[in-house]
């Protein structure tokens, strides 16, 4: 028999409080959305990690990260962790909605070209964070679909962890917690019922550059840093996306 730790039953509690509204018995088609999605800013991210080296060389002319290569690039990722291929023709409204994400992405990308190719500084703040940021940004604008990266240590403000993404993350901190897996479920916000989903990240060793010992120490980015160690949780992916 598993046995829980208090904290982990209080947070439990605290979760369960959404849920004595009316709310759509079967959200599992959202829930596969949602997953779709947050995989998406997953594989975004790999990819500008992935070129984050060049973007901030001062002395390279053309970075050669454009929003083709980016799309070229999120193509394979997705195809590998969400087994969607991208370069299929659109025909649900699901499909609809993975592509205005990665039409978001691409913009952000695009918009960015001034800064990833401009010479003489290296540090660009054009990180795989950020890049999640504005993509969520653009995307919510387009389809209502929120999606933001949090932290319970977070540095931007817009990043903040709300009350449910608060109580998530410390669930997620409990070591009874499977690690590595999601938490999702419906609720009513705001008089209307959405679907949550906020999945864990944890530090790699790629992070602790900025994220990583001594704690308070001054990052590439100017800001100081958490004190992670490898494995540690990071923060989260969450999503809010309101039911029909
Ligand atoms: C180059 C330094 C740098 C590296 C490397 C880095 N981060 Fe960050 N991270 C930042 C900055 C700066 C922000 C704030 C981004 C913004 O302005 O939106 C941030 C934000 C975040 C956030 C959102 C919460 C917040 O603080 O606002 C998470 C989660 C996060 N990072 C996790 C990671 C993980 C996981 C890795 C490794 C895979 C990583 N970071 C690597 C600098 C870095």
């Amino acid at each position: 028999m598993r046995t829980f730790s208090p904290r982990y039953i209080v947070a439990g509690l605290l979760l369960c409080l959404g849920s004595l509204s009316p709310l759509p018995a079967n959200a599992a088609g959202e829930a596969e959305l949602g997953d779709l999605l947050v995989k998406m800013i997953q594989a975004g991210r790999t990819v500008m990690a992935k070129h984050q080296v060049e973007i901030n060389n001062p002395d390279l002319v053309d970075k050669g990260f454009t929003p083709e290569i980016f799309e070229k690039e999120i193509t394979q990722k997705y195809l590998e962790i969400a087994k969607y291929d991208l370069s299929q023709p659109q025909k649900s409204p699901q499909d609809k909605l993975v592509h205005a994400l990665l039409q978001a992405g691409k913009d952000v990308v695009s918009d960015h070209q001034g800064a990833i190719n401009r010479t003489g500084i290296a540090y660009k703040n054009f990180i795989p964070a950020v890049w999640a940021r504005k993509t969520g940004e653009k995307f919510e604008k387009a389809t209502g679909v929120r999606l933001k990266l949090t932290s319970a240590n977070y540095r931007y403000q817009g990043n903040k962890p709300d009350d449910f993404e608060t109580e998530v993350l410390k669930l997620f901190e409990d070591k009874e917690y499977p690690k590595g897996k999601g938490y999702s479920r419906t609720m009513m916000q705001d008089g209307k019922p959405v679907l949550r989903m906020v999945v864990p990240e944890y530090a790699g060793k790629a992070c602790l550059s900025c994220h990583g010992e001594p704690k308070g120490q001054r990052d590439i980015s100017g800001s100081g840093k958490e004190g992670w160690v490898e494995g540690s949780l990071a923060g989260a992916i969450s999503l809010t996306m309101s039911l029909k």
